[in-house]
């Protein structure tokens, strides 16, 4: 990892990235001066870097070695000449406007999605190709929503170098982690449903939420009232149906995208997903358990050999030492782990499985998959 580790976010380093501070430019320490930086690699962006996805894009960017020939580091006005070090070289935090694009090759947005909404075309005009991490564009038929291990098929063609801008969405964060699992299931016995639940962390509603949660923790032991800004109602010490605005048919949009996203990814209109999503005062990765019902027959331990086998996953599943993925165990890692991999003894025969998953929604959820998604277009 470049700046953060394992359990980082146990202690209050966690939030320095978030912090940056004048004196000592505390993010992105420079462990290493990497060779990233090439004359004939691509020029990149990313959009929204002081936010917890942006400092993400830079954490990945350095662990995979990610080449570029330049970096331009943008977020609001707020944050414009904040000084940052990344991979030994300074750089100054501009203010995002319409001409940040010029000579940029590939932009990676993370500032949410009324500003993807209004840059993200503007980049593409400019010959600019954007890995929007926002909600923005996911759902638009002319726009790849891709996971590398599950639909590379479906960005094929879009490269740098072709002077063409193009726009591929990066899905929701909890899809991602769900997907990373169900998908080589569902390769072998077709999911037919699909029943999710989600234990979601702090980290996936943004760098303040993280530090209103530390906040509330300390406030309520103190028994102090705990201060809400980010969220309506206590966090720390509590959990609560996901803060996502409530539709009309009673599932909140964060639920929408995990049945509307399943369905585009894996390219079947056909397969009922339902979801039911909540905050849980986790610092950092989410949970979900995930009942899938199948087409075609699939026993456990053959669930548990493809699981082994599929890339980006690992298998945590030891019932003897009741030891199965945690939050903990899978923050700042880019594999989603899976475990209480069984058979849903509610249906018929072999054809349900139960699975219990976690992932680093910051990480694979976010940074990770649009950095891989970068990676294609070289
Ligand atoms: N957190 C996750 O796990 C996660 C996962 C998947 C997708 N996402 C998506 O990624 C996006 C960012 O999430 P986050 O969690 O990183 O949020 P965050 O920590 O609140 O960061 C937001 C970022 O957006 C920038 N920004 C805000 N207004 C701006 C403006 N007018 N012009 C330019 N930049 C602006 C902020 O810059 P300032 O510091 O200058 O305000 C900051 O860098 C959202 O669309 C979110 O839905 C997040």
């Amino acid at each position: 990892m470049a700046a953060i580790t394992q359990n980082s976010f146990l202690s209050s380093n966690h939030l320095q990235l978030f912090k940056p501070n004048s004196k000592t430019k505390p993010i992105i320490a420079p462990t290493s001066v990497r060779m990233s930086l090439q004359e004939t690699a691509p020029s990149i962006a990313v959009v929204g870097v002081t936010g917890a996805v942006g400092q993400e894009f830079l954490s990945v960017l350095s662990d995979r070695d990610f080449p570029y020939r330049s970096i331009k580091m943008l977020a609001s006005k707020r944050s414009s000449g904040k000084q940052y070090t990344f991979q030994g070289h300074d750089y100054t935090v501009e203010e995002l406007t319409e001409e940040s694009f010029n000579g940029v090759d590939i932009a990676l947005f993370s500032a949410g999605g009324s500003i993807s909404k209004q840059f993200g075309p503007v980049a593409v005009n400019k010959g600019t190709i954007v890995v929007d991490n926002s909600s923005a564009f996911r759902m638009d038929e002319n726009v790849p929503l891709v996971i590398p291990e599950v639909n590379p098929d479906a960005m094929k063609g879009i490269k740098v170098g072709t002077g063409k801008g193009a726009l591929i969405a990066n899905p929701n964060c909890s899809t991602i982690i769900c997907l990373m699992a169900a998908t080589p299931l569902h390769r072998r016995a077709k999911v037919l449903r699909m029943v999710v639940s989600t234990y979601q962390a702090a980290s996936g509603a943004g760098a303040a939420a993280m530090e209103e949660l530390e906040l509330q923790t300390r406030e309520v032991l103190d028994g102090k009232p705990p201060t809400c800004q980010i969220f309506k109602q206590q966090y720390a010490f509590n959990l609560f149906s996901h803060n996502a605005p409530v539709l009309e048919n009673g599932y909140n949009e964060e639920e929408m995208k995990l049945v509307k996203e399943t369905r585009k990814i894996w390219n079947d209109m056909n397969v009922k997903v339902t979801a039911t999503c909540i905050r849980v005062p986790v610092m950092r990765a989410h949970a979900e358990s995930i009942n899938l019902q199948f087409v075609n027959s699939l026993d456990e331990h053959t669930a548990r050999d493809i699981l082994k086998n599929a890339p980006g996953v690992v298998v945590i599943d030891d019932r003897v030492s009741n030891h199965f993925p945690t939050p903990l165990e899978v923050s700042n890692k880019d594999d989603v782990a899976v475990g209480r991999i069984r058979r849903d003894m509610s249906q018929e025969g072999n054809n349900g499985l139960d699975i219990f998953v976690c992932g680093d929604q910051i990480r694979k959820g976010a940074a990770l998959n649009a950095v891989q998604i970068a990676e294609m277009l070289l």
